[in-house]
């Protein structure tokens, strides 16, 4: 059992299998497989779509070339990475060989939890399971599997090949090595895992990102500021800081007697609801999604669409140019 081995023994059959392989080969899963085949890895990947897979090489190649406009990465290296990347249909055949697999399909228990149990008897004692569930307990993910100690949470942020964190995640019977590996890997190949040490709903980065969101939702509902206002306050304010100085940090740096005052005074009047805001329920029930209906808090034309996701693009290799040990 995967529970007896130990950390060595971990790193060590991940590095002779020299591959890893990834479930699901959308949005998350394609920019997964681009990370290690550019770090030199044997990369299987399967999607139960075709379609979806054929986008694959196209996509990377995008983002590759994207990244080597900014200097960061060496063009010589792309048809390399891009050779690297196995694209299949079957997952049997993706895994094989594989000393870690990904699991990177739509975000569904039940349908996580038949992967997981396909991959537990397909794959040897040795292969360490990975979910990048966003919000899903790794515990509840893993509890159809039997050897469970090897089934861990690695929550990649979008695009994960720009943004360094991975949150790792252990659930209730994970082995703490195969944790320790996973951090030792991703650091590896140039991320920047973050562990977590409870497997609680949201983990670490969604707690934080969607308690600022009920707030910035609630002013809104509650004509404090309108929409545009809350963004212009967060990019041009604390937003910059944030970057630089976490609210841990920022916390001992104005003084904790200072925080404590302010806490006394305003926690009472924050959003403590436990369930999604009015106004998000009436929008979603009207159909005003945002992008995907071009309205949502604002109104979304395409060319404002593209210019949003361009300039976030644009940020995140301009951060990767000024951060080039990060
Ligand atoms: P996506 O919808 O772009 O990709 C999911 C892929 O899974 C699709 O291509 C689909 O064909 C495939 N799929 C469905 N059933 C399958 C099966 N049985 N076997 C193989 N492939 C199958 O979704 P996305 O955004 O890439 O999300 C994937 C996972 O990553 C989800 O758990 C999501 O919560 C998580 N995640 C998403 C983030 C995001 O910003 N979109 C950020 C971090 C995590």
């Amino acid at each position: 059992m995967r529970q007896k081995m130990t950390l060595d023994q971990i790193k060590t059959m991940f590095e002779q299998s020299g591959k890893v392989a990834v479930v699901g080969g959308g949005l998350m899963g394609h920019g997964i497989a681009q990370i290690f085949a550019l770090a030199g890895y044997e990369v299987g990947l399967s999607d139960i779509s075709s379609e979806v897979l054929e986008q694959v090489g196209p996509k990377v190649r995008t983002n590759l070339e994207q990244m080597a406009g900014y200097g960061l990465v060496d063009p010589d290296a792309i048809p390399g990475a891009l050779r690297r990347i196995h694209t299949t249909t079957d997952m049997p055949q993706a895994v094989e060989g594989a000393g870690l697999v990904f699991e990177a399909v739509v975000e569904n228990l039940e349908l996580k939890q038949k992967i997981f149990s396909e991959l537990d008897a397909l794959c040897p004692d040795g292969t360490i399971l990975a979910t990048n569930t966003s919000v899903i307990s790794i515990t509840e993910i893993a509890s159809t599997s039997q050897n469970r100690g090897r089934i861990v949470g690695t929550h990649f942020w979008n695009p994960p090949f720009l943004v360094p964190l991975v949150e790792v995640i252990p659930g209730a019977d994970t082995n703490p090595y195969v944790v320790e590996a996973c951090m030792d890997i991703l650091a590896r190949v140039g991320k920047r895992p973050v562990r977590v040490k409870k497997d609680v709903p949201g983990f670490l980065g969604n707690r934080l990102q969607h308690a600022l969101w009920r707030e910035a939702i609630s002013i809104v509902e509650n004509g404090i500021a309108d929409a545009a206002e809350v963004d212009e306050a967060i990019k041009y304010g604390f937003g910059i800081r944030l970057a630089v100085l976490g609210p841990m940090e920022n916390a001992d740096l104005v003084g904790l007697d200072l925080t404590c005052a302010i806490h006394e005074y305003v926690l009472k009047h924050l959003e403590a609801s436990k369930e999604p805001s009015p106004i998000l329920k009436e929008k979603e029930a009207k159909g005003e999604l945002g992008f995907k209906s071009g309205k949502g808090f604002q109104d979304w034309p395409i060319e404002r669409q593209q210019e949003v996701r361009q300039r976030l693009v644009d940020h995140l290799l301009k951060w990767h140019v000024a951060n080039p040990k990060a």
